[in-house]
């Protein structure tokens, strides 16, 4: 939904409060990059929010902000971090027990994130059996649990004095569920909460919370969560940005580049063979088939949607996509990602791209909380409600109006999001045709 006066932004006044669902390795990694840049000498790598410039004009202009002096933007020493977690360790136990972060970047801030504390979750092993949760809460009905987050949305509001508020989805990927009738409308949703139905799942319940104390929703899982009829319609209609699903950190941030990059020179595909080691308890929690099934989901309409298999039926009519993700401890969260591409070129002539990317997870994912939070908060006080598709730049499996095919082409994605930068605040779009730099006078 769009009700946007161009140019008109609410200031980003007050305390911005950050409501993350999962106290785990990417929550804690962020929380402690955050603190760590807020004390001097550490640079938030990756955040556009932070570090990214904007082209605004010709390109004769030289006008070239950051994004953050450009648009209102939360600042750091603005937000307040609150978080749910069926695991009662608080984010210095947890950053710990996840390894991501040396102790140089822990042990100097371990007062402060002592002092976050997990609120008891709402979670039921049936949709992610991997983990034992015992910080939860109790309730008869899933309306009664949703309810309850409610009220500690608005309790933390008060306790932090917070102006505004945004939750981002950081915990466990939960276990596939299709779209049904429970789903299609709020009413039969909301029935469904009274009634326990088991299509309800717990990260639903936060994003109606959410939503009911308007609340901007962003999922980093690849869980339904807010994609749904149901919540799309309740986020339309109390005016709340909305978005997911997945963040794009590692093997389908490059899948997102390479694909576009074959189909752009009208290079065929025969198969990609995409496999992962992690050693995170994300990997042991997709070791569960079921929570796998929701992954692979996410990672396979990637290809599908760049590659456009029926436009293009003798490049890519016949692609064979396979994704594998292994638990494997001795790596923990320093994820290596395979992949094998077999391409073919002029008359049919077979070639290959070995891809071999040892990254960090939650080092590539802390980045993308923190915008998906500055950004979410910009788009409501900027008017703008429902699916925010120019936020798909950080998603692997883009929510996006039902008559649409998502966008994932990363590049297409990046210009979608400062395109909106620009009309946000009233200036031109960027078509980067430029035909006016080449009219000559003839001599
Ligand atoms: N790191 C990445 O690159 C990346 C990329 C895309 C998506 N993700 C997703 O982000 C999520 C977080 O990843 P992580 O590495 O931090 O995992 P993690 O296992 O370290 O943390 C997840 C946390 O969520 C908690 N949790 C589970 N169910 C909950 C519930 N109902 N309410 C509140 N908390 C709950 C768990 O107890 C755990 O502490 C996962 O779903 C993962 O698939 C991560």
């Amino acid at each position: 939904m769009i009700d946007v006066e161009r140019g008109a932004v609410e200031p980003a006044d007050g305390k911005l409060g950050i409501l993350l669902v999962g106290l785990g390795a990417v929550a804690t990694t962020y929380i402690a990059g955050v603190e760590n840049v807020r004390r001097g000498g550490a640079t938030p790598v990756g955040s556009l929010a932070e570090l990214s410039t904007i082209r605004l004009g010709k390109r004769t202009e030289n006008r070239s902000p950051r994004i953050r002096d450009f648009v209102p933007l939360a600042t750091l020493n603005d937000i307040v971090f609150g978080a749910w977690d069926p695991i009662p360790d608080n984010a210095y136990v947890s950053c710990n027990v996840a390894g991501v972060l040396d102790s140089k970047h822990v042990e100097p801030i371990a007062d402060f994130l002592k002092s976050v504390e997990p609120m008891p979750a709402v979670f039921q092993r049936d949709y992610v059996k991997r983990l034992e949760g015992i910080n939860v809460k109790t309730g008869a009905t899933k309306r009664d649990l949703a309810e309850a987050i409610r009220e500690d949305i608005r309790n933390f509001k008060r306790q932090n004095d917070c102006s505004r508020l945004v939750m981002v989805w950081c915990a466990s990927t939960e276990v596939f569920i299709k779209p049904g009738p429970a789903h299609a409308t709020i009413q039969a949703f909301e029935a469904a909460m009274d009634e326990n139905d088991s299509a309800i799942a717990p990260s639903m319940l936060y994003a109606w919370a959410s939503l009911m104390e308007n609340v901007p929703f962003a999922n980093g899982a690849p869980n339904l969560s807010v994609d749904t009829p149901a919540l799309i319609q309740l986020a339309v209609d109390r005016e709340v940005p909305i978005g997911g699903k997945d963040f794009k950190t590692g093997q389908t941030m490059i899948k997102t580049v390479i694909a576009p990059m074959l189909k752009a020179r009208m290079l065929g595909l025969a198969g990609w063979y995409s496999t992962n080691i992690l050693g995170n308890r994300d990997g042991e929690v997709l070791d569960d088939p079921e929570s796998f099934k929701t992954k692979e989901e996410s990672k396979l309409g990637v290809l599908e949607h760049i590659l456009q298999p029926s436009m293009y039926p003798e490049l890519y009519g016949d692609v064979y996509h396979k994704v594998r993700i292994n638990y494997y401890p001795p790596r923990g969260d320093n994820k290596e990602g395979w992949d094998n591409i077999d391409i073919f070129g002029w008359l049919g002539y077979p070639m290959q791209i070995k891809i071999d990317f040892l990254c960090r997870d939650s080092i590539l994912a802390a980045p993308i909380v923190h915008d998906l939070a500055l950004f979410f908060d910009l788009a409501q006080r900027a008017g703008m409600s429902g699916i925010q598709e120019w936020l798909s730049f950080y998603f692997k499996s883009p929510m996006a109006a039902p008559q649409l095919t998502p966008e994932h082409d990363l590049f297409i994605q990046h210009a979608k999001f400062k395109n909106t930068l620009r009309w946000l605040m009233g200036e031109e779009q960027i078509t980067h045709l430029g035909v006016e730099y080449y009219e000559y006078e003839r001599a």
